[in-house]
């Protein structure tokens, strides 16, 4: 595997890949790699064949970070990075510096890359107003630097690859996007970067999470027609207080393709959620009825 760290190194290798028809799969990831980020390694190589080449791009994208965020904090561990992308068979990792990807000032940068309006301003868009802003513009460097045919994303954070398919679509971007499903722990919890904020006594209460999508999941089947979206509202806010750490930040019932809002609540529709442990901000969504 090969370690690239400039930007204008990654590009020429992008051109001559290009040149030469080899299929090429990126997985964009902030590093701290687990389990959901590997399976999408593998999904990428799936993708492109033997012959193709993986890149796996590791970098902590300092935009999409609000200043009160976690950005400062955000788990780094580029050693133990470079074995998991190594092992699980990625042929580059790409890992720019902050010089490399914004000049010398992320803040300063001039150009960012649109966001869909109505796609990126509800659910997390809502919470983390400048967050989807920050992504794309991240990804459309990313994606002229290596020069993928495929970029794979995973179904965790869903909103973040309806807002990238929305950008490559609108932007012509010739790359095909795939979207891998969330892996989890034995206990439901989505694999995260974040979950080692997690103290011991908040680690069990993170549970909460997959308890509310399961139950909507259940609830959604048992009625047998569509529900009002406040009735599943209500029962998720009963699970969440049952938790002394956990404090909803929100939950919504959504059309999968276009991210509306449902209501009542249909059998296919989707659910997510944003919750707060302790001091950790936890995201997780999935198909309910
Ligand atoms: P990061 O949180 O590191 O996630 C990188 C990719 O891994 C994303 O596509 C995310 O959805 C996927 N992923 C994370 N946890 C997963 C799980 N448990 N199962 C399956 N896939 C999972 O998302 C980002 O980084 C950044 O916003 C990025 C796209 C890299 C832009 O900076």
């Amino acid at each position: 595997m090969r370690v690239v760290k400039s930007a204008a190194t990654m590009q020429r290798l992008g051109r001559w890949w290009r040149r030469r028809g080899v299929r090429v799969g990126l997985v964009p990831t902030m590093g701290y790699l687990h389990e959901g980020h590997l399976s999408l390694v593998r999904r990428a190589r799936r993708a492109v064949g033997r012959r193709g080449v993986v890149v796996v791009s590791l970098y902590v994208n300092p935009t999409q970070f609000a200043p009160h965020e976690d950005l400062a904090r955000y788990p780094r561990d580029p050693a133990g990075d470079r074995r998991a992308c190594r092992e699980s068979g990625a042929d580059v990792l790409f890992m720019p510096g902050d010089a490399e990807m914004y000049a010398r000032n992320p803040e300063g940068a001039a150009s960012t890359f649109v966001v869909e309006e109505a796609l990126s301003t509800s659910m997390e868009g809502a919470s983390r107003p400048t967050h989807f802003r920050g992504v794309t513009t991240v990804v459309a460097k990313l994606c002229n630097l290596v020069l993928p045919d495929v970029a794979v994303f995973g179904a965790k954070d869903f909103q973040q690859a309806a807002v990238v398919r929305r950008m490559v679509r609108d932007l012509k971007f010739p790359i095909r996007i795939l979207v891998a499903p969330t892996v989890r722990e034995p206990d439901g919890l989505a694999m995260s970067s974040r979950n080692r904020y997690l103290s011991p006594a908040e680690r069990p209460q993170a549970r909460v999470l997959w308890q509310c999508l399961r139950w909507a999941d259940r609830r959604l089947r048992s009625a047998r027609q569509p529900l009002p979206a406040a009735e599943l509202r209500s029962g998720v806010v009963a699970l969440v207080s049952a938790q002394p750490a956990a404090r909803l930040d929100y939950v919504a019932f959504f059309d999968p393709e276009t991210l509306e809002p449902l209501d009542p609540v249909p059998r296919g529709a989707r659910m997510a959620l944003a919750i707060v442990v302790g001091s950790t901000r936890l995201i997780d969504n999935a198909p309910v009825g």
